[in-house]
C-alpha cells in the first residue's frame, strides 16, 4: 500500500494532514490508499463561492479588490476571500484547505487564532476596548517593549506601518529641523504620500526631501548625504530589502555600521524600518545582531499576532520632538491590539519563538533547494528564512516578469499550499515539520509543472 503515496509524504503523515479536516471525498479517497490530491490533478480546489464573491465584489469595490489583493495581480488559482484560519492553515470561502506562507503578509506570527492571544483579547474584550484614553496596556506593552530593544527609551502606537514610519520620519525632522530623508531606491516604508512619490494621485511636491541610495552600497549613502548636504534630518533603512537584481537580502556589517557612523557624523537621526521582519528575526530588533542601533524604529506586522497594532520606539534624545507635533488616530489606543501584542511578544519570549521559526524556514529553505536541483530547475532563494523569497532564474523579478513564478505559485495554491510569485513569504511558530513535509511534496509537482512548460526550469 505505501507504494500508492508520493515519496517523503507517510501515511501518518497524510493522516494527520486529513482526518477530521476534509470532506468525505477527499478522506474516503486517501482512506483506500489512493494518491493523495496534492499529486494529482484530480483533486485541484475549487473556486465556486470565490467567483461569486468576485462577481459581487466587482459592483462595489474599486476594481473588484485592492492592494495586493487586486485581481490582476493573483495567479489562477489564489482565492480571493477566505473564511477562517487555525494555527499554519486557511480556509477560503469554498472550504479549501492551505498551508499559509503569507501569514496576512506577515502579522501571524504565533499562528491563526493562538490560544495565549486569543484568551488576552477575550479578557480585555470582556472589559472594553475603545475609550477616551487608554487603558494601562499601554504602559505594560511600552515597558515590554523598551525593555527588549536597545535602543527602546520610550515606545509610541498606532495602528499600520504606514503610521509608525511616517512618524519616525517626522520624529527625526522635528528633532533635527531639517528635512531631507535618504531612502533605498527600491525600499516601500507605507502606502502614504511621504513614501510613495510619483504613484498616480500624489504632486511633485510629495516627492520633494528625499533621495534615494541603493541598498548595502555605502558609497551611494554617502553621495545621498552629500547631495543633501547640511539638510539631511534621517538616512531609513529597511531591515530587509529587495535590490535591483531582485534578491531579498540582509544590510551586510559595513553597511549598517558605515550609515550609523554617518549619521553620528551628520547629526542625522538613523530610522530603521523593521515592520516587515520585526519580531520573526530577533525580539531585541533586527539589527540586535549587528551590535548597532538604530536611533528609532518602526514596527508593525508581528507585534500583535494579527490584531491592527504599530509601534516605534526611539531614544531617549528624540522624545521632546516627538511631543512637539500632534498625531493621533481613532483607534490608536485601543485596548484589545495591545493586549493581544502583550501575549504575543511574551509567548516569542518563553517559547523561543524566533528559533522555531527560524528552524521552520530552514527545512523548508534546504527542502526546495534540493527539489530544484532535482529537477534541473535555476532558482534563487533569498532573505532570511524567517521572511524567505524564492524566484526562478529564467523569469525577471525586477521587472516583475514572473511566468515562472506564476505558475509556481499557482500550481501550489490549487493544491492547497499558498505562496506568492513575487513577495517574499512569512513563517510562523504555528509551522511544523509536518507541514514542511506536505508542502514539500507539493511544491515538487509544482517543480516539475514549471520544468514541463518552460524546459529550463
Ligand atoms: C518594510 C515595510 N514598511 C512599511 C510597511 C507599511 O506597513 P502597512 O502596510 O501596515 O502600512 C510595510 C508593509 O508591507 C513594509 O513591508
Amino acid at each position: 500500500m505505501s507504494g500508492d503515496l508520493e515519496p517523503g509524504l507517510s501515511r501518518e503523515l497524510v493522516a494527520s494532514q486529513f482526518d477530521g479536516r476534509l470532506g468525505g471525498g477527499r478522506a474516503a479517497t486517501l482512506r483506500k490508499g489512493r494518491r493523495p490530491m496534492v499529486t494529482t490533478d484530480e483533486h485541484l480546489n475549487e473556486y465556486e463561492q470565490d467567483t461569486a464573491l468576485r462577481a459581487r465584489a466587482a459592483r462595489v469595490l474599486p476594481g473588484g479588490m485592492y492592494g495586493h489583493q487586486s485581481a490582476a495581480r493573483l495567479p489562477e488559482g489564489f482565492p480571493q476571500f477566505f473564511s477562517h484560519g487555525e494555527g499554519s492553515h486557511i480556509w477560503d470561502v469554498d472550504g479549501n484547505e492551505y498551508i499559509d506562507y503569507m501569514c496576512s503578509y506577515g502579522p501571524i506570527v504565533l499562528g491563526h487564532r493562538h490560544p495565549g492571544v486569543e484568551r488576552a483579547v477575550a479578557a480585555q474584550a470582556a472589559e472594553g476596548d475603545c475609550f477616551n484614553a487608554p487603558t494601562e496596556r499601554i504602559v505594560e506593552l511600552a515597558e515590554l517593549m523598551t525593555g527588549l530593544i536597545g535602543h527602546g527609551d520610550w515606545a509610541w502606537f498606532a495602528k499600520n506601518g504606514s503610521d509608525a514610519t511616517r512618524f519616525a520620519l517626522q520624529v527625526a525632522r522635528a528633532h533635527t529641523g531639517r528635512s531631507t530623508a535618504l531612502r533605498g531606491e527600491r525600499a516601500y516604508h507605507g502606502w502614504g504620500s511621504t513614501w510613495m512619490s510619483g504613484a498616480a494621485g500624489m504632486t511633485p511636491a510629495d516627492a520633494g526631501f528625499q533621495l534615494p541610495y541603493t541598498y548595502n552600497d555605502l558609497a551611494s549613502v554617502r553621495a545621498a548625504a552629500d547631495a543633501a548636504g547640511d539638510d539631511l534630518a534621517a538616512v531609513v533603512v529597511s531591515a530587509v530589502e529587495y535590490d535591483a537584481s531582485g534578491n531579498w537580502t540582509l544590510p551586510d556589517q559595513p553597511f549598517v555600521r558605515g550609515v550609523r557612523d554617518l549619521c553620528d557624523a551628520t547629526g542625522a537621526v538613523l530610522v530603521l524600518d523593521d515592520v516587515r521582519a520585526g519580531f520573526r528575526l530577533d525580539l531585541g530588533g533586527s539589527w540586535a545582531s549587528y551590535g548597532v542601533e538604530p536611533d528609532v524604529s518602526a514596527y508593525c506586522k508581528a507585534i500583535a499576532n494579527g490584531y491592527p497594532l504599530a509601534g516605534v520606539v526611539a531614544r531617549r534624545e528624540l522624545e521632546e520632538a516627538a511631543g512637539r507635533f500632534f498625531a493621533t488616530g481613532s483607534y490608536w489606543f485601543s485596548a484589545i491590539a495591545m493586549a493581544a501584542s502583550i501575549a504575543t511578544i511574551t509567548t516569542l519570549q518563553e517559547t523561543d519563538g524566533v528559533a522555531h521559526i527560524g528552524r521552520a524556514g530552514t527545512l523548508l529553505r534546504e527542502g526546495l533547494d534540493a527539489q530544484a536541483h532535482a529537477h534541473g530547475t535555476a532558482i534563487r532563494q533569498s532573505g532570511p528564512v524567517q521572511v524567505p523569497a524564492l524566484s526562478f532564474l529564467g523569469d525577471d523579478p525586477a521587472s516583475m516578469e514572473v511566468p515562472r513564478a506564476m505558475m509556481f505559485t499557482s500550481e501550489a495554491a490549487k493544491r492547497g499550499v499558498y505562496l506568492h510569485p513575487t513577495h517574499n513569504w512569512f513563517l510562523s511558530t504555528a509551522h511544523s515539520d509536518e507541514d514542511i513535509e506536505r508542502t514539500l511534496a507539493v511544491t515538487d509537482v509544482a517543480f516539475a509543472r514549471v520544468k514541463e512548460a518552460f524546459g529550463d526550469g
